[in-house]
């Protein structure tokens, strides 16, 4: 049984900038199932596109793992599939790195290798997928060309990178819209209006989202082809490119 998201459920006297630390970890995964819409069908997704593009063994990096839920859905397919993929999970957050190992293990993940890392400064080598689910969108602006280079040159040949990413609209009104949209999906998931405007307050000018062109614009100047959104909801897309 997953442990409830709470965390801005009390009034803060002062919103602090959001962290993924121990109590952000500890209920990490109700906290995207019921704040990330579609969360389970972008997995799918992605183990739709590596079980239709990868070959038989294949290393997967996954950027800002979090707890390894994404790893886990990967593995769970590569059973049932017969492949076998090996996996590196990154992430910056120490609780969030003991929480995705203890999961692995439990669940009898064999070839893994976790590291605890910003993922600007770790070496991507022979990469089959690269995935970056909801991660790039903490990266500093000014380092997310160099960071996507830097993935592109460890992809091998027909390396794929997939992106999910909280977007921004071009447009002031839509972007309104969608946001009371996405605001109005959290309350029918269980949030209250002080939790929404609290994680809403933590999270200014550390989770900096993009437009859907300037994310598609990333990856073509980062040097990958075949680039497209493979799924948007309001103002979250995931997409694809190739090497
Ligand atoms: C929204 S979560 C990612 C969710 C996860 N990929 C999934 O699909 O469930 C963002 C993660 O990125 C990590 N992160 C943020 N900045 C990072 C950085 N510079 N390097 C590595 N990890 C980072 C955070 O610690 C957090 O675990």
């Amino acid at each position: 049984m997953q442990k409830r998201d709470k965390i801005f459920s009390r009034k803060r006297p002062e919103v602090a900038p959001f962290d993924f630390n121990h109590e952000v970890a500890s209920v990490f995964d109700d906290m995207v199932s019921r704040s990330i819409p579609f969360y389970n069908e972008i997995h799918k997704m992605i183990l739709d596109v590596a079980k239709f593009e990868l070959p038989t063994h294949a290393r997967i990096y996954d950027l800002g793992c979090s707890t390894g839920h994404t790893i886990l859905a990967l593995e769970q397919e590569a059973q049932i599939l017969d492949r076998h993929f090996s996996y590196v999970g990154v992430d910056s957050s120490a609780p969030m790195i003991a929480v995705c190992h203890k999961k692995l293990k439990a669940r009898g993940v064999g070839d893994f290798t976790l590291t605890q890392s910003k993922i600007e400064d770790v070496t991507i080598q022979n990469a089959n997928m690269v995935i970056l689910n909801y991660t790039l969108q903490f990266i500093s602006p000014k380092n997310r060309l160099t960071l996507l280079k830097k993935i592109v040159r460890g992809l091998d040949p027909k390396g794929i990178v997939i992106l999910s990413e909280k977007i921004k609209n071009q447009n002031c009104h839509i972007q309104e819209l969608t946001t009371k949209l996405y605001y109005d999906f959290k309350k029918r998931n269980g949030y209250s209006e002080l939790e929404i405007a609290q994680k809403r307050e933590a999270l200014e000018n550390v989770l900096i989202p993009w437009t859907q062109e300037k994310n598609l614009m990333l990856l073509k100047n980062a040097g990958l082809k075949n680039i497209s959104m493979l799924f948007k909801w309001y103002n979250f897309a995931s997409f694809i490119g190739y090497k």
